[in-house]
């Protein structure tokens, strides 16, 4: 029998893209194969992103144009994951009549029994209910073979005014951490080098679990699996950046100097009415201490421009703070207002033409702020993970530095998955070019 053909369509963030792994790890088990082409799909799955307007309506876009298949097929199936998904639940049924599931992500391991309910009583299914207990460990079919995604938790307890996450993904929930080693372990086992935990607020991990383990506790005995040789987390939250963790991050070899640690705004104005729980300066001491700890680490951030309120001296304040932080890289995004959240009754919102103009200001200083990083670089003997053919060119292959920087070089296949020293000979905003270091 030639297997089924499930296409999967994702948007949003690392944790989304997991769950699509998960998604299509399940439901290889029920002999569908993921294929690249939604016109030969037996099943679409499209893991919707509400983080921002913007993603939401990529994912209703994609919905409506999957929908049209549907006509010449009637037999294929058409499912609606993630995010907007948990937001929107059965009311998204009346929107697109072709959808047959409707799923969030906490439901993810009921996929094979909805997917039995639709074809035996052949009408959709919506599952958004969150089910009691831990997060439930499911198979994930990994596309990458060096690096992998590891979700060490569910869902977010903070209450930050401008997101949507706690409505969409629920209350947080732990894995509990011999699941995490087991599957770490099975990760070394089949020749994953790299591991990246997942979290919403990823080192707020533990704290609804029995077992008295906590993040900096989860991180030793990770750094313990044999074979594993980095590991990375995403995205913690600054109210938890225990001095325990820094000097856990500090003593263990495997965990890499990189961090993301969102700052979201320079202007302690702004950070109260977000709820984020911390000042400029309590982020600037988290900082300083990390640096003192970890010399030479990396750190990333994500910034809001124009969150409601937001005056020219608040952002005046941002600037000043990405200026002094001296980031990696920044992530940064318009305000977008969101269903359910506290922020979507402020008021006062910044005009789009000022944001914009803000935004762009962003722009420019992080974009010179990462060239001088990566320039600082060249020169340097840098370790790097090669992950396989470079997507630009496939003559070169490509890996990344521990601080978490794109390296394009020119490598051979048998190298993926290992780690070879290069050294930095050029660098641009994005990425740095490595050769090999001469003998000495
Ligand atoms: N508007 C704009 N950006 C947002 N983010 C979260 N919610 C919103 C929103 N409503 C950004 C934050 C977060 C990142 C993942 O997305 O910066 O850290």
């Amino acid at each position: 029998m030639t297997a089924k053909r499930l296409y999967i369509k994702t948007f949003g963030c690392q944790m989304n893209v997991h769950d699509s792994e998960r998604i299509g790890g399940l439901l290889r088990n029920e002999g569908y194969r993921l294929t690249e082409k939604p016109e030969e799909a037996d099943m679409i799955i499209v893991n919707t992103c509400s983080i921002r307007e913007k993603s939401e309506q990529k994912g209703y876009s994609d919905l409506g144009r999957f929908a049209q298949l549907k006509r010449d097929k009637p037999g294929l199936i058409l499912g609606m994951a993630g995010c907007v998904a948990q937001q929107e639940g059965a009311g998204v049924l009346k929107r697109f009549k072709g959808l047959d599931l409707v799923f969030g992500s906490s439901n993810i391991a009921n996929v094979p029994r909805m997917i039995e309910t639709i074809t035996l009583r052949s009408r959709p299914v919506v599952m958004v209910e969150e089910p009691p207990g831990p997060p439930r460990t499911t198979p994930a079919d990994r596309k990458d073979r060096v690096r992998a995604w590891v979700s060490i938790m569910e869902g977010c307890d903070r209450r930050c005014a401008f997101c949507v996450v706690p409505t969409t993904r629920g209350r947080e929930r732990s894995r509990p951490s011999a699941e995490i080693v087991q599957e770490t372990t099975h990760l070394a086992e089949a020749g994953y080098k790299e591991i990246t935990l997942l979290g919403q607020t990823v080192n707020s991990y533990g704290k609804n679990l029995d077992e008295g383990v906590d993040f900096a506790d989860l991180l030793a005995r990770l750094d313990a699996v044999d074979g594993i040789v980095r590991i990375r987390f995403e995205s913690p939250h600054p109210c938890d950046m225990t001095p325990k963790l820094i000097e856990t991050m500090a003593g263990l070899t495997k965990v890499c100097e990189y961090l993301h640690l969102p700052l979201q705004s320079g202007s302690d104005a702004v950070l109260e009415r977000m709820g984020r729980g911390y000042t400029l300066n309590d982020y600037r001491r988290i900082v300083a201490r990390l640096r003192e700890r970890i010399p030479g680490t990396a750190l990333s951030t994500d910034i809001i421009v124009g969150f409601p309120g937001e005056t020219g001296e608040d952002f005046d304040r941002t600037l000043d703070a990405v200026a002094e932080f001296e980031y990696d890289n920044v992530f940064y995004f318009n305000y977008s207002r969101r269903p359910n959240t506290p922020a979507a009754e402020f008021g006062d919102p910044v005009p789009p033409e000022v944001q914009e103009a803000r935004f762009q200001r962003l722009s420019m200083l992080e974009k010179s702020l990462a060239r001088k990083k990566n320039q600082a670089l060249i020169g340097t003997v840098q370790e790097v993970l090669v992950e396989g053919r470079s997507k630009r060119d496939r003559d070169r292959h490509t890996g990344r530095t521990r601080s978490n920087k794109l390296v394009h070089f020119c490598g051979a296949d048998e190298e993926i998955g290992r780690l070879v020293n290069l050294r930095i000979a050029s660098a641009g905003p994005t990425c740095l070019e490595g050769i090999r270091p001469s003998p000495p």
